[in-house]
């Protein structure tokens, strides 16, 4: 009996998101002669019903193009703004599922994916999984898709902006992504030679990083590439997110939780501006003129690397073949030159962060990078 699948892309757009629809869509019309159809925009399209049918045509071409043809949305299945409330859509999304006669939904995203597709598994649709994202922190698979293309364009920013601060014997301070996990900024900082890396895994002491640099400055280099992720804090920062993420998990009452959704959302907004505040006090305490430069979604945008291509092609296609076999409930991890099916429930709710002993971690001290600490 034929099959008919979905898919859907979810979260923060990743180079390799449509060369990983391709690689499931070829495969399952061209090589099981399945259906496939794609909703737009996330959970929202799925709510919507808004629909394409996916066949040749359109899945040619696109293996080079960043972004994803399908569109994406950061909307959750359980909490949907909708006419201006925030509702559960869940059961919309399950009369969908079944008005278009599916077999399986492939959803394609990050950590915040994953927790969403478990949902959607727990009320008994047939899910599958992948992972993109170029932050590079979901759990149980060895790599996301997007990462080594961000990895590429952050590197070459590092690589850029060495010769514009030792010119000018200033410090540049630049900001890489990466939301909570310091993966692209260790990667790009190590890879692109900055002198000083901050990670959100390791909380810095300024005063610390200044000393590195007037250290340089001492030995003739009086210029520094200062590496930082978005998510970096300082110690006494780490200190308050800390505190208010404890208080987050201890909450028990709608009203607890509450309060400390809303402290941590008040740091969110405080730290959002860290980049430059740390750049002010570099410039005060080593006396070298400091400039900042924020990559954002530069990192995300155009071609995906060679390696980010093959990697959603084989995951993608593993995925559609996890489908004839029925095998459902699981994200497609990427396991050394293989594939693996890892359970939902054993991703979700997770972010893979550097642990303290990674091999980059311990590179970078070798070589005179300072960290921070
Ligand atoms: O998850 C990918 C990512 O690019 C993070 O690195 C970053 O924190 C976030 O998305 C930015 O989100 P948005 O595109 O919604 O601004």
């Amino acid at each position: 009996m034929t099959k008919y699948i979905g898919i859907l892309t979810a979260g923060g757009d990743s180079p390799g998101l449509n060369a990983a629809i391709r690689g499931v869509g070829k495969t399952a019309f061209g090589y099981y002669g399945m259906q496939v159809i794609g909703f737009r925009d996330g959970f929202r399209g799925l709510v919507d019903n808004r629909t394409v049918r996916l066949d040749a045509d359109n899945l040619a071409g696109i293996l080079t193009v960043g972004g994803t043809i399908l569109g994406t949305s950061r909307d959750k299945p359980h909490r949907m703004t909708v006419g201006g409330k925030t509702r559960d859509m869940t059961d919309v999304i399950v009369e969908n599922y079944e008005a278009n006669h599916l077999d399986a939904l492939v959803c394609l995203g990050g950590g915040g994916t994953q927790k969403n597709a478990l949902r959607l598994m727990q009320r008994g649709l047939n899910i599958i999984t992948m992972p993109k994202t170029i932050d590079n922190d979901v759990a149980m698979t060895d790599t996301t898709f997007g990462f080594d293309t961000a990895l590429g364009i952050a590197t070459e920013a590092v690589d850029r902006l060495h010769s514009t601060a030792h010119s000018h014997h200033r410090i540049i301070v630049v900001e890489i992504m990466g939301h909570r996990a310091g993966w692209l900024a260790l990667g790009a900082g190590l890879a692109g030679g900055a002198d000083v890396i901050l990670l959100p895994e390791i909380p810095y002491n300024t005063e610390r990083v200044a000393e590195a640099i007037t250290k340089r400055v001492r030995s003739g280099r009086n210029f520094s590439i200062v590496a930082v992720a978005e998510g970096a804090m300082s110690q006494e920062e780490a200190v308050r997110f800390q505190a208010a993420e404890a208080k987050k998990a201890k909450a028990e009452k709608k009203s607890q939780k509450k309060e400390a959704r809303a402290e941590l959302e008040k740091f969110a907004e405080q730290h959002a501006n860290h980049t430059l505040g740390l750049s002010r006090r570099l410039e005060e305490l080593t006396g070298l003129e400091s400039r900042v430069t924020i990559l954002g979604h530069l990192q995300r945008g155009g071609t995906p690397s060679a390696a980010d291509r093959l990697l959603a092609t084989r995951l993608g296609t593993a995925c559609t073949d996890l489908i004839n076999q029925e095998v459902y409930g699981v994200m497609v991890a990427a396991r050394g030159e293989g594939t693996e099916a890892v359970p939902l429930e054993q991703v979700a709710g997770k972010r893979k962060l550097i642990p303290p002993d990674h091999p980059w971690i311990a590179s970078a001290r070798r070589v005179g990078t300072n960290l921070g600490d």
